[in-house]
């Protein structure tokens, strides 16, 4: 089984406890907000009460009684920082394993292993402002780190010899890092959905309340202590780590600092450069609008979930709008073919003449494969995206998203015969909005929309991932039961 099999298995697994939607797999991401959110709340109020001296941020932090609202939003703090870094693992996790590293992915994923260094100086800081003896041992164990670089002058771990070299201007450099790395973290996020539209930012409420309430029950259970005001004289004997956040320091000890180095930076590197080191296969070509069949509405605009497309003036018709394609940007999803108003079966069986349009796998080949399968006519008609299952003893007509099916394409296979439709989709949207639209625009909640006559029972959604295909036929199957449970007269 390859990985992205197993994670997808590990999710449908999950999905039992916690339905598809709230499942935490299925959108670590989003959880990575949520806990940043949490840990800038938490970090604001923080900030409120330490003192930023050398001498006294201990006391300051320590004076908070773990039960006390300010003792439980420090270790809210704590917590969220570990949750914001498993939570950014999973994600790294997810997209590897759909391999969305290239192509239209390239931009997010660059940008997004920039933010992990800033992650981990971010957490890694927040140890040496609280100036306990784990601060102090991790300040300690990041200045050897940075010393084995040959191009520091002087040994940074001198600045932590004696209580008198670590001064308020020392502190005041630590607290300014807290505080401004995260705000580069921040800046580089919104970088980092860029080339996204209607980005996800939050997790479903169940899920971010869920979460919440974790966390604080962690800071219930295990309220954070302080392990002892920072002593430079003397080495701490044993600590309690924060594996999530601390583990470079063991491994530093454990293999040598430069070592240590060795496996960060190449890890680093080879995350960067996997764009052009795995370049997958070539590109297919982008979408293309014919000027003749586009009004301008904007419909593919907002569909598109790469914002690959614009409004230019129309060259021909002065009053008028069309739609540009951005051929770096575009994705060959079909989304916005399947949002065209253009993309309507013509009177008189006529070929479609849509306003934008994927030229491998144009909207009329489609209408024109539905054609010949209307033509006998079926019992049913099944359309499937081609990164959902292939349901066994159908006739399936495959589209490159569910996105890519105009609803009028389902209006006219009821109208000349069908008995029902369905349409398999992947569970999780591949080109990241399809499903969605594909489900609001057949409730007619989102334009293109699905007419209002045709009737709803006869049509089916079939969610199944790659791999899942007796579980679309099984869905197929029970499907068919009911359309001639509803054909039968009772
Ligand atoms: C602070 C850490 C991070 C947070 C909070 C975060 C959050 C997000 C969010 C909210 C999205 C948009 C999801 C959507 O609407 O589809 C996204 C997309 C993405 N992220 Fe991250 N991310 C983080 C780090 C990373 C890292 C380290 C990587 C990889 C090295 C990465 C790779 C990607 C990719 C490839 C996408 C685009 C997916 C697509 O093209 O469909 N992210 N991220
Ligand atoms: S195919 Fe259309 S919807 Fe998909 S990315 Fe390209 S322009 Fe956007
Ligand atoms: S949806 Fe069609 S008609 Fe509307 S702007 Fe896009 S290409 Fe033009």
């Amino acid at each position: 089984m390859d990985g992205l099999a197993a994670w997808r298995r590990a999710e449908r697994g999950v999905d039992r406890f916690f339905g598809a939607t709230a499942n935490p797999l299925r959108q670590p991401g989003t959880l990575a907000i949520l806990a940043l959110a949490l840990l800038v709340g938490s970090g604001l109020w923080l900030y409120a009460v330490l003192d930023t001296s050398a001498d006294r941020a201990y006391a300051s932090i320590d004076a908070l009684a773990p039960y006390s609202p300010g003792g439980l939003l420090r270790s809210l703090h704590r917590y969220a920082a570990d949750a914001l870094v498993l939570f950014t693992t999973l994600h790294v996790l997810r997209e590897l394993l759909h391999r969305r590293w290239r192509a239209v992915h390239r931009f997010a994923w660059l940008t997004g292993v920039v933010l992990l260094p800033l992650l981990a100086a971010i957490g890694i800081g927040g140890f040496w402002l609280h100036w306990d003896r784990l601060g102090q041992f991790s300040a300690l164990a990041t200045a050897e780190w940075f010393d084995a670089l040959p191009a520091l002058a002087q040994p940074l771990a001198r600045n932590f010899l004696d209580a008198a070299s670590v001064g308020d201007r020392l502190f005041s450099l630590f607290v300014f890092m807290h505080l401004g790395l995260p705000l580069l973290l921040l800046f580089a996020l919104w970088f980092h959905v860029q080339r996204l539209s209607q980005v996800a930012w939050w997790p479903p409420r169940s899920l971010a309340l869920g979460t919440t309430g974790s966390l604080l029950a962690l800071a219930l259970a295990w309220p954070v202590r302080g392990q002892g005001p920072a002593e430079l004289a003397t080495v701490p004997a044993s600590l309690a780590l924060d594996w999530w956040l601390l583990w470079l320091h063991p491994v530093a000890d454990a293999l040598s600092p430069a070592a240590a180095w060795a496996l960060v930076g190449a890890g680093l590197a080879v995350l960067f450069t996997l764009p052009w080191l795995l370049r997958g296969p070539a590109r297919a070509p982008a979408a293309v609008v014919d000027p003749a069949h586009c009004n301008g509405c904007r419909r593919c605009v907002a569909d598109c979930p790469y914002a690959a497309i614009t409004l230019v003036p129309h060259p021909l018709r002065p009053s008028r709008m069309l739609a540009q394609v951005d051929a770096d940007l575009c994705a060959s999803c079909g989304l916005c073919a399947g949002a065209c108003p253009s993309s309507v079966p013509r009177r008189g069986g006529a070929p479609i003449a849509t306003g934008i349009d994927l030229p491998q796998r144009p909207i009329a080949a489609l209408q024109h494969a539905l054609r010949a399968l209307l033509d006998r006519p079926p019992g049913l008609v099944v359309f499937a995206c081609d990164h959902a299952a292939v349901p066994a003893g159908a006739d399936v007509l495959t589209l490159e998203c569910s996105g890519q099916l105009p609803p009028s394409f389902v209006d006219q296979a009821l109208r000349e015969g069908a008995g029902g439709v369905a349409i398999v989709h992947c569970r999780d949207c591949v080109w990241r909005l399809g499903v969605r639209w594909t489900a609001e625009r057949l409730a007619g909640q989102r334009p293109p929309r699905l007419a209002s006559r045709v009737p709803r029972e006869r049509l089916c959604l079939v969610p199944a991932d790659t791999g899942e295909d007796a579980q679309a036929a099984a869905a197929i199957a029970a499907f068919k039961e009911k359309l001639l449970q509803i054909k039968a007269p009772t």
